[in-house]
Formats: C-alpha cells, sequence, structure tokens
C-alpha cells in the first residue's frame, strides 16, 4: 500500500525523481528512536484527553515497544519510498498494529512538530557526549601540565620569541578554551530544553492534547514552545550548536597546528607516539602528526557546516518550509566528526614526549628576558619609556656582536647607561623571569600551580 502521510488529495504517487529528492530517511534514520520516544508521549496525552482507550494505550505502547526493539536490532529500516523518518516509523505501526489502532496516533502532531522536538532532543544527547569528550581531552591536557609543572618554553607572539612562559601555563591555556567551549554547551543545552511537540503544522491542536505533559514526558526541563509557529520554524538551536562545534573545532586546530610545529625537527619539542601517528608509503623514514592535521582540516568542515546551515535559514519565510530538512546533515556531520576526532586527539595527547632540555634550551634564546631589564629598572625608579630604550639598546649590542644579553660585560652594559649595574644579571635567568610573574594568571611556578588547582577543581564538578 501507499505509505505516504499525504496520499489524499492526489491521484497520483510521486514521481520517481520527486521520491528521490525528497527521501531523507537515508540521514534521519538516526532520530527513530526518539521519533518513537514521542509517539509513546504522544500516546498517552491522547489517551489522557479521551481519544485513546486504556486498552488501546496499553496496545499502542506494546506495539511502539516492539518497533522500538526491530529497530534497534536492525530487523525494521526505513527505505526511499517511506519519505522519511517519521513516515517508515508510521508504516512500521501500521504493519504491528493494524490501520484501526495504528492509524490513530497520527491525530494532533504534524511530522513538523515532531521533527522539531526529535532533532533537540538528539542534539542534546550528544552536546553530552561532546562535552564528556571535551573534558577527556581537558584531562588529557592538564595531566600534560601536572607531569612537567617546572619546564620553561619561548611563549611567543607573533610566532617571534616573546617571553619565557611555563610549558604548563601555554598547555593549560588549551584547557581554558576548552572549557569555554564546554560551558557554552551546557548553556545552550539548558535553552533548547524545549518541546515543540503539540505545535502541529504551526497552529498547535484543536484535540486538548497536553503539550506540558509531552515536554516532562521526554525530558525538556524547560516545558513546551509558547509559540507554536517559533516552534516549528525556529532553528537557532541548531545553528548555535553548529557555531559551538566549530569554535570547539577551531580551539582544536590551534592545538593541532602547535603540535605539528612543535614536532618538526627544526623545533623537536615534542615527540608523538607511535601509535598516534602515521607512516609515509614512499619515504621509510616518515612519521607524520596526521591526527593534528586531521583535527585542522575538520575545522574547516565543522565551519563549513555552521555557514551552509545559516545561509539555509537566511530569509526563510516563517513557519515550516521544506528547505530545513536541509537542517540535520550539516550538525550531524558536526557530531560525527568530533566524536571521531576527539578521541584520538586525546589519545595523541596523553602520549606526547615533551623535550624538556630542547624547550628550556631557546627559552632565553632570541633576547626574550629584553622586557625583564626594562622592568628591572622601572623598579629602580627609572621611567618606562626610558627603560624601554635602554633594553632595546642592549639587544642591538647583541644582535651586532652576535651574543645573548646575559653574555654583556659589566663595561658594555654600563655604556648603554648609567643604571645598568651589574645587579640587572638578577634577572637575567629564565628561572628569575618566571618567577617574577608571580600576579593571578602569570607564569610563575606558584601562579600556574593555583591556575592548575582551580582547573582541576571545575573539571571535577561538570
Ligand atoms: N523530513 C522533514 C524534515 O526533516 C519533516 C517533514 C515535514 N515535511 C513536510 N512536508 N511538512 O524537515
Amino acid at each position: 500500500g501507499d505509505v505516504r502521510l499525504w496520499g489524499g488529495r492526489f491521484a497520483d504517487g510521486p514521481a520517481d525523481a520527486l521520491a528521490r529528492l525528497s527521501a531523507s530517511v537515508h540521514f534521519d534514520w538516526r532520530l527513530a528512536p526518539y521519533d518513537i520516544a514521542g509517539s509513546r508521549a504522544h500516546a498517552r496525552v491522547l489517551n489522557r484527553a479521551g481519544l485513546l482507550t486504556e486498552d488501546e494505550l496499553t496496545r499502542m505502547l506494546a506495539g511502539l515497544d516492539r518497533l522500538a526493539a526491530d529497530v534497534a536490532d536492525g530487523s525494521f529500516t526505513g527505505t526511499i519510498a517511506d519519505e522519511d523518518v517519521h513516515t517508515a516509523l508510521e508504516r512500521g505501526l501500521l504493519e504491528r498494529l493494524g490501520a484501526e489502532l495504528g492509524g490513530k496516533l497520527r491525530a494532533g502532531r504534524s511530522r513538523n512538530d515532531q521533527v522539531a522536538t526529535l532533532f533537540r532532543m538528539y542534539l542534546r544527547d550528544h552536546a553530552r557526549i561532546v562535552g564528556g569528550l571535551i573534558a577527556e581531552l581537558q584531562d588529557a591536557l592538564v595531566g600534560l601540565a601536572e607531569a612537567h609543572p617546572e619546564v620553561a618554553m619561548p611563549g611567543r607572539t607573533h610566532l617571534q620569541h616573546a617571553q619565557p612562559v611555563l610549558f604548563a601555563h601555554h598547555v593549560l591555556a588549551h584547557v581554558q578554551a576548552l572549557s569555554r567551549d564546554a560551558e557554552r554547551l551546557r548553556q545552550w543545552d539548558a535553552r533548547t530544553a524545549v518541546s515543540p511537540y503539540g505545535s502541529g503544522a504551526l497552529a498547535g491542536s484543536s484535540l486538548g492534547l497536553d503539550p506540558e505533559a509531552v515536554a516532562a514526558d521526554l525530558g525538556f526541563e524547560g516545558g513546551s514552545a509558547g509559540n507554536s509557529i517559533d516552534g516549528t520554524a525556529s532553528r537557532d538551536f541548531v545553528a548555535e550548536f553548529a557555531f559551538i562545534t566549530a569554535m570547539a573545532g577551531i580551539n582544536l586546530s590551534r592545538l593541532a597546528e602547535e603540535i605539528i610545529i612543535w614536532n618538526t625537527k627544526e623545533f623537536s619539542f615534542v615527540t608523538l607516539h607511535d601509535a598516534f601517528s602515521t607512516g609515509s608509503s614512499i619515504m621509510p623514514q616518515k612519521k607524520n602528526p596526521d591526527i593534528a592535521e586531521l583535527a585542522r582540516g575538520k575545522s574547516g568542515r565543522l565551519i563549513g557546516n555552521l555557514t551552509g546551515l545559516l545561509a539555509t535559514l537566511k530569509a526563510l519565510p516563517l513557519a515550516y518550509n521544506r528547505d530545513l530538512q536541509e537542517d540535520k546533515e550539516p550538525v550531524f556531520d558536526s557530531c560525527d566528526q568530533l566524536e571521531v576526532l576527539l578521541p584520538a586527539f586525546t589519545g595523541m595527547v596523553a602520549t606526547l614526549t615533551v623535550h624538556r632540555e630542547r624547550m628550556e634550551e631557546l627559552a632565553p634564546a632570541g633576547f626574550s628576558l629584553a622586557t625583564d631589564i626594562a622592568e628591572w629598572l622601572v623598579r629602580q625608579g627609572v621611567p618606562f619609556r626610558v627603560a624601554h630604550d635602554v633594553a632595546g639598546a642592549c639587544v642591538k649590542e647583541c644582535e651586532s656582536a652576535g651574543i645573548e644579553l646575559h653574555q654583556l660585560t659589566d663595561e658594555q652594559f654600563a655604556a648603554i647607561s648609567e643604571h645598568l649595574t651589574p645587579e640587572v644579571r638578577s634577572v637575567l635567568t629564565v628561572r628569575g623571569a618566571l618567577a617574577s610573574r608571580d600576579g593571578r594568571g602569570g607564569t610563575a611556578p606558584s601562579a600556574v600551580a593555583v591556575q592548575l588547582a582551580e582547573v582541576k577543581a571545575d573539571l571535577a564538578v561538570q
């Protein structure tokens, strides 16, 4: 028989070309468990509105349980002729319960409010999965910081040596960014916990159904939609999810890029574990950071998912339009990509070998202690403008002599400025420079220890 939910006023079935264009079952099938949960909740409110007897409700719920089991074990699946997951599951229900009882479930609902509800449920579950995977990466990064509490490295701006920082401080900067991604997911979830079920096609239902009861049944803490048109037409929850996941991907890509650079021969700051690197089909010596490269590459794809979705939504009139069927694949893909990327990325981070001597050898190079000379002069009462010039003159002298700042002689210091007494040497060590930046958020070991404790406490409560 015709499985379409809308054949009544049509003399002809759909052309094959239309059926192929229209079908979404190959990608919206993943909503099937949520569709069945929605159907259970809907059956209960139909019963309470007097539209299903107790006996019918019992048989309906049993039929939905059988259908759910058959979906779970793969013995029932949708086909292209079903158009979408909602139609396929209605066919499955009719096959199990017969048209008399099975045909009663459609009353008072539309695929428009169904899909808007199921999509929220799916994304809320995956926000939790992605959030958990981000937390695991944060744990790995915290472990890396804790395992190297005293290691100094060159801190960079413009990718040039700037000032020495603690490696742990740098690693924790990435943890902080990921914390905001995780927080965004939690805040998004609270906003998305509103159920559109009961909005019908766009105008609500005349059947006395209780949308609040459905919302509670389906775990929507925020209740049901306050406006049925908005309930069926709004997709900002999808766009926001796409942004949050794209931003997480971008944050990953920034760490990925650093790991790729640190792993080069020239830097030699880290070595990747064999299990988390790949080889070359032609160059036997190669060991490549493919996980980090895929993270970098996939961040572009996540941005594409966001921008494609925004373009689909732009200028779309209310309420439901079929354009909205294009809303699912981009964010399903964003979930899929992050869920496969994050575990590999975490494994790469957790197994990273850090080359302390190399990082510390380079930490003072490139005159990265020049700021310390300037700030030392300020502590001697020299105005910063003068101090900056004097420290700059030290760098200039070193550059032409091919030496580092601490190699300047007392005579050279004195020739540059009367203020540069030999005591300036006290700040010309990496340890001294690090320890002096002990204010909140600074790179001193004491300040980084405070930060680490705060970060760990935060991760523990999430
Ligand atoms: N499959 C559609 C979607 O994903 C839902 C069905 C609504 N279709 C319709 N013709 N009103 O958006």
